[in-house]
């Protein structure tokens, strides 16, 4: 679906013609005497109509206005996420219709708000995705057009970019995180690195079983060694800043299925655990949003991808492997494997002299006891770094929730037989999963954001939600506008300083 910004206010959007009109209205509006303000006026008098947040009154051919078909839906206070609610009951209304050209009317609502555009945009987003990968018999989308209509476009440009960028991010993450696991494999997950690299800025390399055994990413290995499935390291540049900035590193995990290896899941809702790459599936959707957005910021998107399967190879409980790290791990479960594939990944990211590194991943059930489908877990031994995620999170309607991180969760990891084990009890489950991920994390600040029970919904409505693509995002521009605030400055040769210049585009693919 395409996006259109266009200054229409409350009298032009009645003469605008388009298959359905949406008009938010909040609980204050200022009075006016064109149709639309009438009718808004007598609906609420009447008491048909009511502006809380989500609740519609729906018209058909009124006359006044050239809209086929007329939506008013209640914004409550006008907050974004009162937006975002009104824009999913009306897009799923108008998803029934024959709608094709949709405007969305934000002119009633405070001007010029980016996160009320950003929230509208993202609904109306989420609600023109569909899965149609793996279906024999696809009936094309009717919606192709949204309009989103505000009392001043100039202001409202900015944001509105945003959100037509981030769009595009999160419906990467979803369609990713939605395909089966025979049809999204750690070789088909490279492929789609591949694919981002065709945009400005953006390159990839994709590293095979041999390159990660020379790194000595032992632990990634022995998750692998189980499955037929050859796995794949995957490193993603985004180089939009100076050479010197040194860049934000995203990890994915990519465990395309969890079967839960020897240490076996129960058969009830394991097909859920395809679900189980939605870390690596926001990493490129970020790039895919950044690809857009082209912020000024250097970034790397690190994924190490593989099946997590029980064979004659796989690795067994008490098996011990080692780190790339050096650090020796004692398996004492088999599907506490997202921690084993990350370790090697968090070591390799040293590399990159990082600003921040934030991992993402389906980590733990335990995540999905403590804070359900709300609020994704932070884990962060850096207090402004979780301090802007949080923020990023609330700005974008992707929350978090910070967790805590004191070293005395890490009692139960340890081993006699290695340096350390990879689980510990029950109690407390993601926050020592957190424990066993800082033992590899290196000189720079980290978070980890466990995913387990926001990247994707359950039930009748099953499918991923894309999240937390708009958290990161609206985390990297945030960071773009830093490092813009405070350029980094290089020794020019004669003593001076000097800027230096933006690193050379480069779109080149490598790979094995
Ligand atoms: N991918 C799962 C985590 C998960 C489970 C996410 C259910 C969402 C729903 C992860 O690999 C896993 O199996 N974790 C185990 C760890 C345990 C063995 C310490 C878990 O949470 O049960
Ligand atoms: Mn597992
Ligand atoms: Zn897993």
């Amino acid at each position: 679906m395409d996006f259109e910004l266009k200054t229409l206010t409350r009298s032009r959007v009645c003469s605008e013609k388009c298959d359905a009109l949406v008009v938010l209205v909040p609980q204050h509006v200022a009075e006016g005497d064109d149709t639309l303000s009438l009718l808004i006026e007598a609906a609420t008098q009447s008491g048909d109509f009511d502006r809380k947040p989500g609740k519609l009154l729906q018209a058909y051919r009124t006359t006044g206005i050239a809209a086929t078909r007329v939506l008013l839906v209640g914004a409550g206070e006008g907050s974004a996420k009162n937006v975002r609610t009104a824009v999913n009951a009306a897009m799923g209304a108008v998803k029934g219709s024959n709608a094709q050209r949709v405007v969305l009317c934000l002119s009633l609502l405070k001007d010029g708000d980016a996160a009320h555009m950003q929230a509208a945009v993202v609904a109306c987003g989420d609600a023109a995705y569909s899965y149609t990968a793996t279906k024999s018999k696809v009936t094309p989308a009717k919606l192709q057009r949204t309009v989103v209509a505000v009392a001043d476009a100039a202001v409202a440009k900015v944001g509105f970019d945003k959100a037509v960028g981030l769009v595009k991010g999160i419906a990467l993450a979803k369609e990713w995180g939605n395909r089966p696991a025979n049809h999204a494999t750690p070789v088909m997950l490279a492929g789609a690195a591949k694919e981002l690299a065709k945009l400005p800025r953006i390159k990839v390399e994709i590293l095979g079983p041999k390159e990660v055994a020379k790194l000595g990413m032992g632990s990634f290995m022995a998750v692998a060694r189980g499955s037929e499935e050859p796995l794949r390291f995957i490193v993603l540049r985004y180089d939009g800043g100076l050479k010197a900035d040194a860049p934000v590193v995203l990890v994915g995990k990519g465990i395309t299925f969890d079967t839960g290896g020897i240490s076996i899941k129960p058969a009830s809702e394991m097909d859920e655990m395809k679900f189980d790459m939605c870390g690596a599936a926001s990493v490129l959707g970020a790039f895919r949003s950044l690809g857009e957005l082209q912020p000024k910021l250097n970034v790397v998107g690190l994924i190490p991808a593989c099946e997590n399967m029980p064979d004659g190879k796989a690795i067994k409980p008490g098996d011990v492997v080692t780190s790339m790290s050096g650090q020796t791990i004692e398996v004492l479960n088999t599907d506490a494997e997202g921690r084993l594939v990350l370790c090697d990944a968090l070591t390799y990211a040293e590399r990159f002299k990082p600003r921040a590194v934030v991992d993402i991943a389906t980590l733990t059930g335990a995540c999905v006891v403590a804070l359900g489908a709300v609020r994704s877990g932070l884990f962060s031994s850096d207090d402004a770094l979780a301090q802007s995620l949080l923020n990023a999170g609330e700005r974008s309607l992707d929350l978090c929730w910070r967790m805590p991180l004191d070293d005395d969760y890490a009692d139960g990891l340890k081993s006699n037989f290695a340096d350390v084990a990879n689980i510990a009890g029950r109690a407390g489950g993601s926050v020592t999963a957190a424990k066993f991920l800082q033992r590899f994390v290196g000189k720079f600040p980290w978070a980890h954001l466990d995913i387990a029970g926001t990247a994707w919904k359950g039930g009748a409505a099953k499918g991923s939600t894309g999240r937390p693509v708009a958290l990161l995002v609206t985390y990297l521009l945030e960071q773009a506008a830093e490092i813009a605030k405070n350029p980094v400055l290089v020794k020019a040769k004669a003593g001076s300083t000097a800027v230096k210049a933006p690193a050379k585009k480069r779109v080149k693919t490598v790979s094995v």
